[in-house]
């Protein structure tokens, strides 16, 4: 009987990975429609949860992607349920969960409850449910290993030392931090042999073909230091990662070009920024973040602006402020010089009111995690 089962759901799974984007009604049966009994029965589990409104055109866009997210969990093996609820239906169990706009994906692990923010993507969403669902602090016991999460991930955090009050505080710091990145903990010895450490216990954070050290006097606060390093150096920009940038505090430099415009002064500003991120990186990493943004729509919107493209701008996101050049750049080294200008406070700044980030928060959820 359990076989004939198993046999039947494994053939579906066949069949909808076959067929996948005709959204089979045999597809939808991965993802549990969840209810009322929801509250009480999910804590012997891990679950992923899609909480919808039937009105909601984003999430009508999301339904054949989180049956697909359904299926291929299923498919891997993995121990998380994906599921979804009515939060029209059941009000009061999604606003325990602290659902406040719709669609909204949380990860319910034991008391925490995991915000899902980034793009609605089945290859993003999984990769989330597998970092957040899995182990806080993975350990990295080779340098083997150690080698595959380099080539794996982008930014990742290591641990290194034995038990301490620093790693009660990374735990904490993880705890909160996963929903964005990976945590690591491993030896001295696995690290790589031009990694060098003044002292032990120590938190690295491992990106752009580099690394840096976390240091308490110079960086403050752990978990702040985690969520200001947690992005690459360069970065190709969007609305949601400007606003995620907010959080960092840091100065933001975008070259905003028109991607598919091959004209010279175009792919030249985002090389100009390129070279800058990269060959003045130990430099400026500390307060600056780098990047191209392609079109100036959104821009536009949030510095209520009309910026001209290509252009560069340097966004303040402490302050809300941000600074144009008055001139056409001429180089990297030129790039140096308007940063240095702006840093030494002589380049006037453009705008008169703050420019309004605020207004892109949408009735998601400010918070990554809900303690329940
Ligand atoms: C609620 O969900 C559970 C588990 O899926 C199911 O057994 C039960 O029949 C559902 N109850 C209602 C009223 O739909
Ligand atoms: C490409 O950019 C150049 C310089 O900004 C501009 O003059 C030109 O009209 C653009 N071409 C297209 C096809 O948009
Ligand atoms: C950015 O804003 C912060 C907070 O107001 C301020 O202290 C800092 O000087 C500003 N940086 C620049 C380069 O204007």
């Amino acid at each position: 009987m359990a076989n004939a089962v198993g046999r039947r759901s494994w053939a579906a799974l066949r069949l909808c990975a076959a067929v996948i984007l005709l959204d089979l009604a045999v597809c939808k049966g991965f993802v549990e429609d969840l209810n009322e009994s929801f509250k009480d029965n999910r804590k012997d589990d891990i679950w992923l949860v899609d909480f919808y409104a039937p009105w909601c055109g984003h999430c009508k866009k999301l339904e054949p992607i989180w049956n697909e997210v359904g299926l291929e969990m299923k498919s891997i093996g993995s121990p998380v349920k994906v599921g979804k609820m009515d939060a029209t239906s059941y009000s009061s169990i999604a606003s325990e969960f602290g659902v406040r706009g719709y669609p909204t994906i949380k990860l319910l692990k034991g008391d925490l409850a995991y915000n899902y923010r980034g793009p609605r993507t089945k290859d993003d969403i999984i990769e989330f449910a597998h970092r957040v669902s899995g182990a806080l602090i993975r350990p990295l016991p080779s340098q083997q290993m150690f080698d595959h999460v380099r080539k794996r991930h982008r930014v990742f955090f290591v641990y290194i030392g034995g038990e301490s009050p620093l790693k009660e505080k990374y735990i904490d710091a993880a705890s909160e931090l996963i929903v964005y990145t990976y945590f690591f903990s491993a030896s001295e010895d696995v690290v790589p042999e031009y990694v060098t450490l003044k002292e032990m216990p120590a938190v690295l954070v491992f990106k752009d073909d580099t690394y840096f050290v976390y240091d308490e006097y110079e960086d403050g606060d752990l978990s702040s230091w985690i969520s200001r390093e947690r992005f690459q150096n360069y970065l190709t920009m969007d609305g949601f990662l400007l606003y995620e940038l907010g959080d960092t505090g840091k100065l933001v430099a975008i070259a905003v070009i028109d991607e598919k415009n091959t004209s010279l002064e175009h792919t030249r500003l985002k090389s100009i920024i390129q070279e800058v991120a990269r060959d003045f990186r130990d430099h400026f990493h500390r307060d600056f973040q780098f990047g191209h943004m392609d079109g100036n729509d959104y821009i536009n919107t949030l510095l209520m602006d009309e910026l001209t493209v290509p252009t560069i701008v340097v966004l303040n996101t402490s302050n809300q402020q941000y600074f144009l050049l008055d001139r056409h750049i001429k180089d990297a080294s030129d790039m140096v010089q308007f940063i240095n200008s702006i840093l030494d406070g002589t380049v006037p700044v453009s705008n008169s009111g703050p420019f309004q980030r605020d207004k892109w928060e949408k009735a998601e959820e400010k918070l990554a995690v809900l303690y329940l």
